[in-house]
């Protein structure tokens, strides 16, 4: 029997190649997302290529009630993996912007989260199996000025995340933190970035879906992709807590407005 993978952010960028790896791989999928239209396409697509069920869910998450809507779903599936892409952003200073856009970062980027896994993780240990890959962001290790929400919900993610996989540990329940840095997706031109805004080339979502399936599959808990990511990170940790927010400040600013 095919095993199910619950995607979210699946209608687009890299929760769309997460769907596409494990359609091509014949899992069931389960695929949430706002647009419905895109969905069906990909759910006609995927179950004429792969030949496998794909259950399409036009989800907003965040609206309060969606998870009693998955649950009225899947209640009666196992779920064997779960892979979280769901995100939103924006590039602008503060207060330039209407606080509806902060609210909807923190409802899909931070509560979505936290209901979905105390959902879901309930799920996985009576079934006493899962495999659980979240997509976080390197803005989540340091503050992002001009993307002050946005840095700091991921941070949450990433914090949240990274107890969780200690928590379980001893358990067949396997967890991991994905935290990309800019990959060219829709992302991008949503959040008011334009790539011209950042340094060196950004990889498509293929290229750093592809890796992290790669290091998941490996049970790596941490991944990230491209070394100039890992150099930011791992030097920011010797710097002052203050300098790197100013140095992110100076290569942003310039179009944030
Ligand atoms: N691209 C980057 O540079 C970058 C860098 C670091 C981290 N990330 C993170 O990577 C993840 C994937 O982003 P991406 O680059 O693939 O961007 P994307 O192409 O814009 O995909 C975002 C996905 O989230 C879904 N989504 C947004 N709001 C939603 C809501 N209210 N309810 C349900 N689904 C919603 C979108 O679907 P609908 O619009 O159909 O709802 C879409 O499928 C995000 O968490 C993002 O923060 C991205």
């Amino acid at each position: 029997m095919y095993k199910t993978a619950l995607i979210t952010g699946a209608s687009s960028g890299m929760g769309y190649e997460y769907a596409k790896y494990y359609a091509e791989n014949h899992y069931n999928l389960i695929l949430i997302a706002r647009r419905k239209n895109i969905l069906n396409n990909i759910k006609f697509d995927f179950e004429n290529k792969y030949n496998i069920y794909v259950t399409v869910l036009p989800l907003d998450l965040s609206k309060n009630n969606f998870i009693e809507i998955l649950n009225s779903s899947i209640n009666n599936i196992t779920i064997d993996y779960f892979i979280h892409c769901a995100g939103i952003g924006i590039l602008k200073k503060f207060i330039n912007y209407d606080i509806a856009i902060d609210e909807s970062i923190i409802q899909v980027n931070i509560l979505s989260i936290v209901k979905l896994l105390k959902y879901l993780l309930q799920k996985m240990e009576k079934q006493n199996y899962g495999r659980i890959l979240v997509v976080s962001s390197t803005a989540s290790f340091q503050p992002v000025p001009y993307m002050n929400t946005y840095s700091a919900s991921k941070s949450f993610v990433t914090n949240f995340i990274i107890s969780l996989i200690e928590e379980n540990k001893n358990k067949n329940i396997f967890i991991s933190l994905f935290c990309p840095g800019a990959t060219n997706t829709e992302f991008l031109e949503k959040s008011n970035i334009t790539p011209s805004k950042w340094r060196g080339n950004i990889p498509n979502a293929e290229k750093v879906v592809n890796y992290s399936i790669k290091k998941f599959n490996n049970n790596k808990k941490l991944i990230l992709y491209g070394n100039y990511n890992k150099f930011l990170i791992f030097i920011q940790k010797f710097l002052p807590r203050f300098f790197i927010p100013k140095i992110i400040s100076l290569t942003i600013k310039k179009g944030s407005s």
